[in-house]
C-alpha cells in the first residue's frame, strides 16, 4: 500500500466506522454488487472503499481467478481495510490515492464500485471521467449514495438533534452525506463518458442493535458527533445519543432494537 496522507479523523474513528455502519451498509453492499454485475474472474475497483465493505464481498464473488483493488485517501481507513481483509480470496490491493487521480492503467477494471463515497469527492466531474477511464469498454459502474435524508429516519431524528447542538457550519458540513442527487450522479456520469447512466431509489429495512447504546456509538462516529463532544463535552454526546433514541423510542421493539428504512440512491453506469 503507498503511503496516504495524514488521517482528518480521530484515533479509534475506522474501528468505529466498521462497527457501527456495518449493520447499515451490508444490504447496500449486496445490492451495489448485484448491479455491477460481478462474475469469476471480474477485476474490480473498490473506488473510496473506506474499511473495506464492498472489496471484501466482491473478493468472494469474483473468486480465485478474479482481481479486486481497494482505493481511498484515507490511511487510517485502508489500514484496517488491510487488517479486516481475511485473505481467503484473491488478494485485495489497496491504494492511497484521491479518486480523480487513480493510480491504475486504462481500461484496468471490469467493474468500478463507490458505496457512500461520491458526496465527499471535491470534484465529482473529475473523479467520474478518472472512474470511465481506467473502466474498460463495456465495464460497469455502480454507486450508492444517500437519497434525500427525509427517507431514512434513522438519520433524519439524528440530525435533527444535531442541529440542536452544533453551529450552522457544522450542520452544513454534515449534510454533505444527503448532498448529491440522483440527476447530478447521472449527469456526471453522463459527461465522464458513461453510457446507460440509470438511477434508482433503494430502500431496505435494516435492524438496528439496542438504541441506547447504539446512537451515542454512531454520533461518534460522525464529525457533526465529535463536535458535539468537543464543544459541550462527553455527557452531551451521551445525552444526543439519548435524544436521538428518544425520537425513535415508538418504533422500538421490546428487546430495544429497532428495524427502519434506509434509503440510497443506486447509479449505474456502461463503459
Ligand atoms: C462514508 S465512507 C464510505 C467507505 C466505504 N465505501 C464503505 O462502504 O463503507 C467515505 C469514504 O470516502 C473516502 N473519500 C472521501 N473523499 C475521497 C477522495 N477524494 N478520494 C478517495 N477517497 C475519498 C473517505 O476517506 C472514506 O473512506
Amino acid at each position: 500500500m503507498a503511503d496516504a496522507p495524514g488521517s482528518p479523523f480521530e484515533p479509534g474513528f475506522p474501528e468505529r466506522y466498521e462497527q457501527y455502519f456495518a449493520p447499515i451498509m451490508a444490504p447496500f453492499v449486496a445490492a451495489l454488487l448485484d448491479a455491477a454485475d460481478l462474475y469469476p474472474g471480474a477485476t474490480v475497483l473498490d473506488l473510496a472503499c473506506g474499511t473495506g465493505f464492498a472489496a471484501r464481498t466482491a473478493a468472494a464473488q469474483v473468486g480465485p481467478a478474479g482481481r479486486v483493488f481497494g482505493v481511498d485517501n484515507n490511511a487510517d481507513m485502508l489500514k484496517l481495510a488491510e487488517a479486516r481483509h481475511p485473505r481467503m480470496y484473491p488478494d485485495i490491493e489497496f491504494a492511497a490515492a484521491a479518486a480523480d487521480r487513480l493510480p491504475y492503467p486504462d481500461a484496468t477494471f471490469d467493474a468500478v464500485v463507490c458505496q457512500q463515497g461520491v458526496q465527499f469527492f471535491p470534484d465529482l466531474d473529475a473523479a467520474l471521467t478518472e472512474a470511465a477511464r481506467v473502466t474498460r469498454p463495456g465495464g460497469r459502474f455502480a454507486a450508492t449514495v444517500w437519497a434525500d435524508i427525509s427517507l431514512s429516519p434513522y438519520f433524519a431524528a439524528e440530525e435533527e438533534v444535531i442541529r440542536d447542538r452544533v453551529d450552522p457550519d457544522t450542520v452544513a458540513d454534515h449534510l454533505t452525506i444527503f448532498s448529491c442527487t440522483a440527476d447530478r450522479l447521472t449527469a456526471a456520469l453522463r459527461d465522464a463518458g458513461f453510457d446507460d447512466a440509470t438511477t434508482r431509489e433503494t430502500t431496505f429495512g435494516i435492524t438496528l442493535p439496542p438504541l441506547a447504546e447504539f446512537t451515542v456509538h454512531h454520533l461518534q462516529t460522525l464529525p457533526a458527533g465529535r463536535r458535539i463532544a468537543d464543544t459541550h463535552g462527553a455527557e452531551a454526546l451521551t445525552a444526543a445519543g439519548q435524544a436521538v433514541a428518544a425520537r425513535l423510542a415508538d418504533r422500538a421493539a421490546p428487546d430495544g432494537t429497532v428495524t427502519l428504512p434506509f434509503t440510497a440512491t443506486l447509479a449505474t453506469a456502461v463503459r
